[in-house]
């Protein structure tokens, strides 16, 4: 067990990651909650606004400014009594991997909807990622201040699309141009909408009680009548709040608002800061660690390159799952089986690289990697055991890659591996030749592969059609892996990690592998 003081730290944190479809609100919402955090004087610096550019042209820019994306990684700053780290999740589909192992390292989920399109294909998608360990989800419904589709519609729709429970906590006066405000089931008051005050903490106006007269020269009696009869129904129709199911991500809070209006986020965040869980136990090969575990323990599940110009580094990020970081401990690198001495962890508070001096469960740290830290790896204080649960997925698009010199063959290899440990694309070395193909599972990384190939390992690399459509980790007992090897041999691969990949010209052709091999395994996703 840890000490008294690590112990009420480790109470105190609140992890959480936001889940939403592209342009419902994420980077809105993410400015305002720091903007509450105290972490920004004036919301709106996060990351400069998209223009008509596409996605593309966002991310290679803000990778560019990479001090930018530093800051919208890891953001930690205090809430009331609690401490609360902010992940951010690439916003374009193609970063998904990077989003899924994100999801590892946080203990519950914001899911920002549109609710004037309701559920979205990419929400749909990160929702059964947040399955796979239900995750807590709470819900913010968004845009309040457009013509939004019917609040009890949407939730109807996120019950049976997403199948979680919805509890509303908050319900909305109007909406558009007649957007009033929400009235607080649970405080049971309404709070007041003033419009353009987007940028600013806005001093509330708060009536108190519904049958209040107040009430109905506020928004109007006709607008008062209509909250009044809605929330008859809802009551009678949908599910109070209930922390268990919560916990168990079987029901979700909903809050309705604005985030560009600045409304709402703050009964969203008091919500997600007195109910979302305390830095959560992880899975390892020995069984579970717990946050109150005695003695430091936490995996990798992210590593950025090059994220500051002066440091021409990579940083590993690492989630605290026991016990607490000191500067200067030693900690235990398992995979590889050495100790190392940790001076010089960051955080990323306020968004400047700043030296820790100490982080407990629940936090990150960026762990300066000079080539041995990957994805997945486990940090202890000393006690030999692998977090499990941190998955690579098997890529859909695949491309052979090729060099303008050819004397540089080596840079490129090592180049490769190196972005395969990050995590940024995999590799495959096919048993029978020489080629080297990339695989993806978005079709922006082969562009970011080839611009970093460039940038930082002086290599000019193009890439060429090759005749393979999907990919699959081979396993099973060893002898009859040996003999799928010799067998299989002119479609079978090493990727980065050296690990052997089955990797199919056409489904049809790996159909056929796996009828024709019924003891071998062909997995699509493979843990680190
Ligand atoms: P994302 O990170 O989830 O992709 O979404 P982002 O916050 O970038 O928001 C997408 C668009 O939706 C932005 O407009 C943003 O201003 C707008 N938006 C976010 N919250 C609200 C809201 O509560 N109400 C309204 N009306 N709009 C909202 P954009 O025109 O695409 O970008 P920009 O030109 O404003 O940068």
């Amino acid at each position: 067990m840890a000490n008294a003081e690590s112990l009420k730290q480790i109470k105190k944190r609140r992890t959480f990651a936001i889940i939403s479809h592209p342009d419902a609100g994420k980077t809105t919402i993410t400015e305002k909650v720091l903007l509450f955090g105290n972490a920004l004087q004036t919301a709106g610096t996060v990351k400069g606004k998209k223009s008509g550019q596409h996605a593309k042209s966002d991310w290679m820019d803000m990778e560019k400014e990479r001090g930018i994306s530093v800051t919208t990684s890891v953001m930690q700053f205090p809430y009331h009594d609690k401490l609360v780290n902010l992940l951010d999740t690439p916003g374009h589909e193609d970063f998904s991997e990077d989003t899924y192992r994100t999801l590892t390292a946080v203990d519950s989920c914001l899911m920002v909807i549109d609710a004037a399109k309701g559920v979205e294909d990419r929400t749909r998608k990160l929702m059964e990622v947040t399955r796979l360990r239900d995750t807590p989800i709470v819900t913010f419904m968004n845009k309040l201040d457009r013509d939004i589709r019917d609040p009890m519609e949407l939730l109807d729709e996120v019950e049976t699309e997403l199948d979680i429970l919805c509890a509303p906590i908050t319900w909305p006066i109007g909406c558009g141009k007649s957007f009033k405000g929400v009235y607080h089931l649970h405080r049971d008051e309404t709070v007041l909408y003033q419009t353009g005050m987007g940028h600013t903490i806005q001093e509330v106006r708060i009536i108190k009680g519904l049958e209040n007269t107040e009430l109905d020269s506020a928004v109007g009696s006709d607008l008062a009548q209509q909250l009044r009869d809605e929330l008859e129904l809802v009551i009678g129709a949908s599910n109070e709040f209930d922390e268990e199911l919560f916990l168990q991500g079987q029901l979700t809070p909903v809050y309705f608002g604005t985030a560009l209006g600045n409304f709402g986020v703050d009964h969203m965040l008091d919500g997600l800061t007195e109910w979302a869980p305390e830095p959560q136990s992880r899975e390892t090969d020995q069984g579970e660690i717990n946050a109150e575990d005695e003695g430091f323990s936490g995996f990798v599940f992210k590593i950025q390159a090059n994220m500051d110009p002066k440091h021409r580094d990579r940083i590993a990020f690492c989630r605290i799952v026991s016990g607490k970081y000191e500067k200067g401990m030693k900690m235990r690198h398992t995979r590889i089986g050495k100790d190392v001495r940790i001076s010089d962890a960051l955080t990323f508070l306020a968004g400047d690289r700043a030296l820790l001096e100490e982080a407990y469960a629940g936090d990150i740290i960026g762990l300066h990697n000079h080539g041995s830290i990957r994805i997945g790896d486990t940090f202890t204080s000393g006690k030999e055991y692998r977090f499990t649960g941190i998955p690579n997925f098997a890529p859909e698009l695949f491309k052979r890659i090729r060099l303008k010199d050819p004397l540089k063959q080596k840079q490129l290899q090592k180049g490769l591996i190196q972005l395969s440990e990050e995590g940024a694309v995999q590799v495959f070395r096919p048993l029978m030749n020489n080629d080297l193909i990339v695989g993806a599972v978005g079709v922006l990384q082969f562009d970011v592969v080839v611009a970093r190939l460039k940038s930082e390992y002086n290599v000019d690399a193009i890439y060429e059609h090759v005749n393979v459509s999907t990919a699959r980790w081979v396993y099973g007992d060893d002898k009859k892996v040996d003999e799928f090897r010799r067998k299989a041999q002119q479609n079978l691969a090493l990727d980065g990690g050296d690990n052997l990949t089955y990797i199919a010209p056409t489904m049809v052709n790996l159909q056929l592998a796996q009828e024709r091999y019924p003891d071998i395994q062909f997995a699509k996703t493979r843990e680190h």
